[in-house]
């Protein structure tokens, strides 16, 4: 939260917050600029290049004169696209339209029209502990009353579903959940979505879904939507986009699938805000979903390789603890035998070692005592960064 004084500045502003892996990016970056080797580990972002026939897409766009303004909703082409990708991808029950879709300058700012549409001051929200800190930011900026639920590292990385059991109630507006996670990499089973989709049937909430990680997914089973289960492609919001698995975080291209009367809402949200998204990268969106997919499973197959190499190196490290992430790309080692301030950690790292890392209690309270390593590194920075881990930390003083 920033402490806000200056009577020119609106005090809800004291109220947002901030994703402190874009601070570690400046500060790694000023380090890189006197020559040092830097290891980025602090962002979540693949580090492999967009695949080439999406380029394409969007480059015959912009020859095409495709840059005009378009509908707040997306073009009818990636809106119709991503419909048929979603119900095919997620099996779900009954086919969703272009009217259950809304696109956006990435996930991120579709999250903030969500909550906008949907949460009143004072509404029960509930998101899990630690967590992607959009949610939060959002949620508090509109005044919700937000109940944070512990995830728990000896569940790897579930939730204690007796525990949410107690907290949700007629009052519960709606729920996020975020499978594959962000920052621990944990994944939820058929039967925790199953245990949620009775509660959100039994007091009538909505239930955010954010599967940006879906295709980031290393389990031999499937991946399951909560969407497809009974009774929930009604109360179900999905949000996904491009920026995981298609390595295009910098194109900004991120949607929302929801029901019809929900999405206009949405819809006048994006209106009020970035208006539209441009064509030449919708374009490139459609390109993604109906091209060529082996890029997606190479790149996961690479992104498996290091995680594998980097939960290894980090467990041979004395003080640090690491379970296997199942989706996503990030590893969330416990070092509460070393410190308790995570965050000092992360900056004694990146300050000695060249590593860029996050402390996990940038992701609320429940990520303290732990760090987030994306492991958007190839193999070489890998091994580097353990390296460097290893010489340095017996110098920690926490
Ligand atoms: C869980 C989660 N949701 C949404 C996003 C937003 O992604 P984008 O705005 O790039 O589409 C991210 C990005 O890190 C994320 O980790």
């Amino acid at each position: 939260m920033l402490a806000v004084h200056d009577k020119r500045i609106a005090d809800a502003v004291a109220r947002l917050g901030a994703e402190n892996a874009f601070q570690v990016l400046a500060r790694a970056r000023e380090i890189e600029a006197t020559g040092r080797r830097v290891v980025h580990m602090e962002i979540g972002e693949p580090d492999f290049d967009t695949p080439k026939h999406i380029k394409d897409a969007a480059v015959a766009s912009l020859m095409a004169h495709d840059t005009h303004y378009t509908p707040s909703a997306g073009i009818m082409e990636l809106r119709e696209t991503v419909a048929d990708y979603a119900t095919r991808f997620r099996k779900m029950p009954k086919p969703y339209t272009h009217a259950n879709v809304t696109v956006a300058p990435g996930a991120k700012p579709i999250i903030w029209n969500i909550l906008s549409a949907i949460l009143n001051p004072g509404d029960d929200f509930i998101y899990f502990d630690p967590a992607y800190p959009a949610y939060g930011s959002a949620s508090t900026y509109l005044q919700a009353n937000v109940i944070r639920i512990p995830l728990r590292e000896s569940l790897d990385w579930r939730m204690d579903l007796d525990e949410l059991e107690r907290r949700v109630s007629d009052r519960t507006k709606a729920i996020v959940i975020n499978s594959p996670h962000n920052p621990t990499g944990g994944v939820l089973l058929r039967e925790d979505l199953e245990r949620i989709a009775e509660l959100a049937q039994k007091h009538d909430f909505l239930v955010i879904s954010d599967e940006i990680y879906s295709r980031n997914f290393y389990l031999e089973t499937e991946f399951i939507s909560i969407a497809s289960l009974p009774g929930m492609q009604e109360r179900t919001i999905i949000v996904d986009g491009f920026s995981k698995a298609y390595a295009m975080t910098g194109w900004r291209l991120g949607y929302a699938v929801m029901p019809e009367e929900l999405c206009k809402i949405v819809t006048l949200f994006n209106n009020n805000t970035f208006s539209c998204v441009a064509t030449f990268v919708q374009k490139a969106g459609v390109a993604a979903l109906t091209g060529d997919d082996a890029p997606v499973v190479e790149m996961n197959e690479i992104f498996r390789q290091r995680r594998d190499k980097l939960v290894k190196g980090l467990n041979e490290i004395p003080g640090m603890s690491c379970t296997l992430p199942e989706g996503a790309f990030y590893a969330f080692p416990n070092v509460q035998q070393i410190t308790h301030d995570d965050k000092a950690l992360a900056s004694y790292l990146l300050e000695e070692g060249g590593v860029a890392c996050g402390g996990g209690s940038s992701f609320g309270p429940a990520g303290a005592g732990y760090l987030r390593f994306s492991y958007a590194a190839s193999l070489d920075d890998i091994d580097y960064a353990l390296s460097q881990i290893r010489t340095v930390l017996p110098k920690f003083k926490g």
